[in-house]
């Protein structure tokens, strides 16, 4: 029995001093001094012994089991220390590595540019306002004077929610809004998203924006509308810039035109951009149809006015020189970073 109780402390001993980390140490322990363990089952077995020899192996017995446990003790805290220092060294705060940096974001190009187009015109006197993007067939049609049939609803194809209502093809119905809300006289821009059922491709997308303009006063003529737009796009693209009325139709205008400038990529040279003319077109204007105007309650023969309506992705295009209005809509942030 001695020299088992011997064996059993050498051999556990040895174990303790082996093991490198506390999980092992552990298990050490339970496989001598748990419930199930070997030093437990000798000590059982005492009562098996002769009374000369029970105190003997008795006394022993719990030597050994002392020994073990300040063994286990002092492995204990010297395994703990050298946890410790482990860690204290791996996670050190390496104070000269540099910061993480912490991007900004910025303003959209289109955004810039609206925002441009909306100081220049606040300059001139104008207010800012907004409408629904779903419409009625009356506001987004009728009261612009394009009746059912009309040929140039083909031009605006959009998405329908009945037969009554659907997304907007322009920000024009704004115009209508704010003739039948606003005292007169109006001086205002709309800026807006609009839809319409086009494919997409490199300036084509079925969701753009537009900036409608409207001014309705006493006495307002032509060479009003061609002041404030010449002024407006010499203040956006720069004094060099030379504009040129053109001739056009819209229904709810008369007469009407559409807006020349000198091409901003070659000057007025001629390039792929421009093909070959010389100009690009920026936007559609006119003055406003007596029936639109008497459409919204105002009176013709009193009031007369102007309106404008322009895309921002091709305003946007021509100002940094982008080729592509799918980059706008893509959010990759190497395209947005330039602006
Ligand atoms: N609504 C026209 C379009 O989407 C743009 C436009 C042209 C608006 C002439 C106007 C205007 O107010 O007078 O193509």
């Amino acid at each position: 029995m001695q020299e088992k109780l011997k064996k059993i402390s050498d051999d556990v001993l040895l174990q303790i001093e082996k093991v490198t980390d506390l999980k092992a140490l552990e298990q050490v322990r339970v496989a001598i001094l748990g419930k199930k363990g070997e030093l437990t089952a000798v000590l059982r077995g005492m009562k098996d012994l002769s009374s000369e020899e029970r105190p003997l192996i008795g006394k022993l017995a719990n030597e050994v089991r002392e020994t073990i446990e300040n063994r286990l003790d002092e492995a204990k805290k010297t395994l703990s220390g050298k946890m410790r220092e482990h860690q204290l060294q791996n996670e050190t705060i390496d104070v000269t590595m540099p910061a993480k940096k912490i991007e900004l974001g910025h303003r959209h190009p289109m955004s810039i540019v609206l925002d441009d187009l909306k100081d220049i015109f606040i300059g001139m006197g104008y207010s800012i306002a907004e409408g629904p993007e779903i419409e009625s067939n009356y506001y987004n049609f009728e009261a612009l004077n394009l009746p059912e049939n009309h040929a140039a609803r083909d031009e605006q194809d959009t998405f329908y929610i009945n037969s009554e209502m659907m997304l907007r093809t322009a920000t024009s119905p704004v115009q209508v809004r704010v003739m039948e809300k606003h005292t007169l006289p109006i001086r205002m821009i709309m800026p807006g998203r609009v839809y319409r059922s086009d494919e997409v491709d490199a300036t084509h997308s079925p969701v753009f924006n537009q900036i409608e303009g409207l001014v309705i006063d006493e006495n307002i003529t032509m060479a009003d509308l061609k002041g404030a737009l010449a002024e407006f796009a010499k203040t956006l693209y720069g004094d060099a810039v030379e504009v040129k009325f053109r001739p056009h139709y819209f229904p709810f205008t008369e007469p009407s035109a559409e807006v020349d400038v000198t091409c901003v990529m070659c000057g007025g040279k001629g390039c792929k951009i421009c093909k070959g003319s010389g100009w690009i077109e920026i936007l559609g204007c006119g003055m406003v149809h007596p029936k639109v105007l008497e459409m919204s309650g105002i009176d013709s023969k009193k009031y007369s006015g102007f309106a404008f309506g322009m895309g921002l992705e091709r305003l946007t295009m021509l100002r940094y020189s982008i080729e592509d209005l799918r980059l706008f809509y893509e959010n990759d942030v190497r395209f947005l970073k330039q602006f």
